[in-house]
This record gives structure tokens, C-alpha cells and sequence, in this order.
């Protein structure tokens, strides 16, 4: 559970300088983590982490960080905290403004694996747009698959650690002491958007807003849909030898 990077920097915002030198990786990885809400990208996204040097990037992180130091009312972040509350997309350009602000994690030699991001068509073409400018390209889009009921299950059973950003859930990754952070010792509390009527808006808006992104990555050769079901180790194992045989030529 130890993360490879402790995004501090990714989660504090535009200004702040990152203090961890990048992992020493044989090969550099860029890689968006596309699925439905629940499907497990974010426990992936650390697994992953641990596997290829790079670091796990989430913008759903950076919105929910961002409530620990409250935003004036009104303002764009506050807005944005409602609209997740709510289960809703946060408007493209404050997702956007974000991504430019920290477009320096973007060139980390260390590489990075977007988890959450992008998640509509625009903002999709406005990372192909930066990643030109940059001179860098994206290795591969992982698609993790997963059947509606598994998805409510997964979600209605999270719990997270506020302090650390440690991800259990009740049945399937139970903390050794009930409501505990193994990681931390801090207190593990349920999402607001894990709420049943929230996923509902959740599912709804990925279904309308995201899916269209698997024809936009498909065209370009770098769509790699995954099955999410089984044990966390399995699924890895599965992104891991797509990524080998796929990317690598393996
Ligand atoms: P975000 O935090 O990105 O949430 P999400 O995409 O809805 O995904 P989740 O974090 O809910 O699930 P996950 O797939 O990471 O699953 P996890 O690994 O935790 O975004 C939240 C909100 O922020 C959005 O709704 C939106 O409002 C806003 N937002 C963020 N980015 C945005 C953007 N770009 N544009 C607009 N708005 C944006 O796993 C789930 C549970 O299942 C855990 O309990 C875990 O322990 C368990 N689990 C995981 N894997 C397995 C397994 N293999 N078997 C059994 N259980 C498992």
C-alpha cells in the first residue's frame, strides 16, 4: 500500500514544487486509466505504480484534497466540490486549468498514469493537444471493464483514509482494525459520492460523457480494454502482460 510517489505536489496545486525525485525506470510509461467509477482504477493506478515507476495522477484526488482547505464561496474549486458531492463531472475548464497548472508532472522523467482524467471528449483533445506541445505521446489508454452490479458493490463497500488516501472496502480489503487506516491509524469514513444517489448520477454521467472516449483512443490504436473483475493481483497481472505484448512487442 506504500505509494511509489507521495504526490504531494499533484495534490496541493499549480505552485507547489514536487520533492520526490522520480523512480530510475527502464522505460518511461504514459498511461490514462479509463473505466467506470468503481472498476478499480485507483487501486490499479497504485499497483501500477509500484510495477512501472510512474506516478498514479488523479484528479479526483486533487478536487477531494482540495477540501481541507475550504474554498471561498462561489469560487470555481467550490463550485467543483458541489458538483462532485453531487455525483456530477466538474466543468472541463476547471478540470483543464488544473491540468495546465501541474503540466510539469506531465513531463516527469519518472513518466505518469492519468486515473480519471480525461474523462469527457474535450477534454481528451485538449491532453492530445498539450501532450503535442510537450513532444510526448501516450503509451497506451487501459479500459477496465466491469458489470453494473460489481460496480455498485465495489463502491457501496469503500472506505478511504481522509489523511493518506489508503483505499479499503468492508468485505473484499477490510482494514485489520474495523474503520482504522492500516497505513496511518486515521479514521476511515465513506465518500460522500459513494452515497446511491450519487453513483446513480455517477454511472449516468460516465455512461454519456466517457464511453465516447473508447471510440477516440480506439482510432488511435491505443485503446486496451481490460476485464476488472477478479482479484486486484489478476487484474495487474492482465494490464501488465496487455502492456507487454501490446506495447513491447513481447
Ligand atoms: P474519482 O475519484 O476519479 O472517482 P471515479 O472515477 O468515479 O472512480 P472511483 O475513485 O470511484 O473508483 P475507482 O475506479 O478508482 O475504484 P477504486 O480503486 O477506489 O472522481 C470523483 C469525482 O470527481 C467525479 O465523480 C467528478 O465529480 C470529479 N472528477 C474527477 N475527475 C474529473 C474530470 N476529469 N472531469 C470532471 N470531473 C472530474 O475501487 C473501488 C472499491 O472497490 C474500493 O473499495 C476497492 O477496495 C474495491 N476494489 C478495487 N479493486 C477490487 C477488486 N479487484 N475486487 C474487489 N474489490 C475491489
Amino acid at each position: 500500500m506504500t505509494p511509489v510517489h507521495d504526490r504531494t505536489a499533484w495534490l496541493q496545486g499549480g505552485k507547489a514544487v514536487c520533492l520526490q525525485p522520480p523512480t530510475r525506470v527502464d522505460r518511461i510509461w504514459r498511461l490514462v486509466l479509463l473505466g467506470p467509477p468503481g472498476s478499480g482504477k485507483g487501486t490499479q493506478a497504485e499497483l501500477l505504480a509500484h510495477s512501472l515507476g510512474a506516478c498514479a495522477l488523479s484528479t479526483g484526488d486533487v478536487f477531494r484534497a482540495a477540501r481541507g482547505h475550504p474554498a471561498p464561496p462561489g469560487s470555481a474549486m467550490a463550485v467543483a466540490q458541489e458538483q462532485m458531492a453531487r455525483g456530477e463531472l466538474v466543468t472541463d475548464n476547471s478540470v483543464l486549468a488544473l491540468i495546465r497548472e501541474r503540466g510539469r508532472c506531465l513531463r516527469c522523467s519518472g513518466g505518469f498514469m492519468l486515473d480519471g482524467f480525461p474523462r469527457t471528449l474535450a477534454q481528451a483533445e485538449a491532453i492530445d493537444a498539450l501532450l503535442v506541445a510537450e513532444n510526448l505521446q501516450l503509451d497506451a489508454v487501459v479500459s477496465y471493464e466491469l458489470p453494473t452490479p460489481e460496480i455498485i458493490a465495489r463502491l457501496s463497500g469503500r472506505r478511504t483514509c481522509p489523511a493518506c488516501k489508503s483505499v479499503f472496502h468492508v468485505e473484499t480489503c477490510p482494514p485489520k482494525r474495523e474503520a482504522v487506516c492500516d497505513r496511518c491509524g486515521g479514521a476511515l469514513v465513506q465518500r460522500e459520492d459513494d452515497r446511491p444517489e450519487a453513483i446513480q448520477v455517477r454511472l449516468e454521467a460516465y455512461q454519456s460523457a466517457t464511453v465516447p472516449l473508447a471510440a477516440h483512443y480506439q482510432k488511435k490504436g491505443l485503446l486496451f480494454p481490460i476485464s476488472a473483475a477478479g482479484l486486484p493481483a489478476e487484474i495487474l497481472a492482465r494490464t501488465l502482460d496487455a502492456l507487454a505484448i501490446r506495447v513491447l512487442g513481447l
